[in-house]
C-alpha cells in the first residue's frame, strides 16, 4: 500500500473550514447592518445610504462564499456530503442534525436573496417579512459552525465565533434601547431573547462540541470515526495503573497492528490499528481519509485522526496528522489533561498482509 508521497491534505479541505469562517464573519456583519439601518430611524444622523449599500454588498458576498464553501465541502469527499445537502436539509448521512442546520440557513438566505430580487412584485410588506429571515438565518448557521466545525476547539475559532456573537448581541441591544411606539411591548420579550440565546449557546458549546467523544455524538458515520477512548477500546487493554501516569520527557516504542481499507463517498479511509510496547505501552490508532489518485494506490490526504491511549493515562492523546513522507508521519497529541506531546512514526505497511510494524519516538511538549 503506497499511502506514501503522495498524500498530502487537499486544498478543498482548508478552504471548506476557510470560507465557513470567513462566511459567518460576513454574514455577522451584514445581520449587525441589518439592525444598526433600522436604527436609523431613531437616530437619523446615521449615514442611511452608506448602512443600506455595504449591507446588500456584504449580503451578496455572504451567497459567492457560501457556494466555495458548499461546493468544496462536496468537492473534499472526506465526508459524504453531496450537491443534494446543500440544498436539501437533514438530508445527508454525515452529522445530519449540525450540516443539516447550515443548510437551512442557506435556504432561508436564498429566500431572501429571490425574494429581494422580485421586491418590487411581492411587494414591501410580504418582502419585509421574509426579510426578518435573515435574523433567524444567523443563529441557525451559529449552531452549524459550533456543532459540525472541526476547528472550534482552536482558540482563533472559538474567539471568532464569540465575537460574531457578542457583535450581534450588542447591536440588537442597542436597537431594544431605541424601541418605541407601538413596538414597545417588544421590548421585554426581545430582551429575554438577548440574554437567553448566548446563555443557552455557551452552555451548549462547553457541554457538547468542546467534549471529547463529540464527533461520535454529532452523528459522523462509524467509518470516518477514529477515537475509541480507553473504555470504548476493545478489549479495554489501557485500564490505568493507580499512581502511573507520569509520561516520560521522551520515549520510544515499537509498534505492530494491522491495515485496513475501506470505501467512503468520494475516497477511502485508511485505518491502522497498532499496539505500542516498549518505554510507554498501549495502543495506536490512525485514520487517513483520502480521494485516490492515479492508478499507483496512492492517496491525496483529505483528513485524519491519530489517538494514542497509553497505559496509565485515563485520557487519550488526539491530534491530527501534521506532516506525512512516505509512510512516516509527525503528529502533534494532546489530552483533556492538558498534556501535549510531539510524535513521529515510522512505519513499514506490508500490503500483501495489511499488517504494519513500525517505531513511535515522542517528546512531550507540555
Ligand atoms: C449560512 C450558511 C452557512 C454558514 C454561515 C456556515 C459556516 C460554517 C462554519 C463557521 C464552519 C466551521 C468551520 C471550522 O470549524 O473551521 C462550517 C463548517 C462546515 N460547513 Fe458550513 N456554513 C453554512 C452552510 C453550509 C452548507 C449549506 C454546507 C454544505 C452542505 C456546509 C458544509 C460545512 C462542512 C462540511 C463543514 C465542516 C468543515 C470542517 O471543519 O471540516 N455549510 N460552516
Amino acid at each position: 500500500m503506497n499511502l506514501a508521497a503522495t498524500l498530502a491534505p487537499t486544498a478543498y479541505w482548508y478552504l471548506a473550514r476557510g470560507t465557513g469562517a470567513v462566511a459567518l464573519v460576513l454574514l455577522t456583519g451584514s445581520v449587525v447592518l441589518g439592525i444598526v439601518g433600522s436604527v436609523r430611524f431613531a437616530a437619523p444622523r446615521w449615514p442611511r445610504f452608506a448602512i443600506d449599500t455595504v449591507h446588500r454588498d456584504l449580503s451578496l458576498l455572504v451567497l459567492v462564499v457560501l457556494a466555495i464553501h458548499v461546493i468544496t465541502s462536496i468537492l473534499d469527499g472526506f465526508a459524504p456530503i453531496t450537491l443534494l445537502d446543500g440544498v436539501v436539509p437533514f438530508a445527508t448521512p454525515y452529522r445530519p442534525l449540525w450540516m443539516g442546520l447550515g443548510t437551512l440557513a442557506f435556504d432561508l438566505l436564498l429566500a431572501i436573496a429571490i425574494t429581494s430580487l422580485v421586491r418590487r412584485r411581492l411587494g414591501y410588506r410580504a418582502w419585509r417579512a421574509i426579510h426578518w429571515l435573515a435574523y433567524a438565518s444567523w443563529p441557525v448557521a451559529v449552531l452549524h459552525g459550533l456543532g459540525t466545525g472541526s476547528d472550534i476547539k482552536q482558540w482563533w475559532m472559538l474567539g471568532l465565533t464569540v465575537a460574531c456573537i457578542v457583535a450581534v448581541l450588542v447591536a440588537v441591544w442597542a436597537r431594544l434601547a431605541h424601541v418605541s411606539g407601538e413596538h414597545a411591548g417588544l421590548r421585554a420579550p426581545a430582551t429575554a431573547l438577548a440574554v437567553i440565546t448566548p446563555i443557552g449557546l455557551a452552555i451548549f458549546t462547553l457541554a457538547g462540541p468542546l467534549q471529547q467523544g463529540w464527533a461520535r455524538r454529532a452523528g459522523t458515520p462509524k467509518s470516518l470515526l477514529g477515537r475509541p477512548g480507553p473504555a470504548a477500546s476493545p478489549g479495554g487493554a489501557v485500564s490505568p495503573p493507580a499512581g502511573s501516569s507520569a509520561l516520560p520527557a521522551s520515549f520510544t516504542a515499537t509498534l505492530g497492528g494491522a491495515v485496513s481499507e475501506s470505501q467512503a463517498s468520494g475516497g477511502a479511509v485508511v485505518n491502522l490499528a497498532m499496539r505500542v510496547s516498549g518505554q510507554v505501552r498501549g495502543r495506536l490508532r490512525v485514520r487517513i481519509g483520502g480521494v485516490p489518485i492515479g492508478a499507483g494506490g496512492g492517496l491525496s490526504m483529505t483528513g485524519s485522526q491519530v489517538d494514542l491511549a497509553l497505559a496509565g493515562r485515563p485520557s487519550v492523546l488526539q491530534g491530527q496528522i501534521a506532516a506525512l513522507q512516505g509512510e512516516d508521519f509527525d503528529a502533534r497529541l494532546s489530552d483533556a489533561a492538558g498534556t501535549t506531546v510531539d510524535v513521529r512514526a515510522q512505519l513499514q505497511i506490508d500490503s500483501q498482509t495489511n499488517t504494519v510494524t513500525g517505531i513511535l519516538s515522542g517528546s512531550r511538549v507540555s
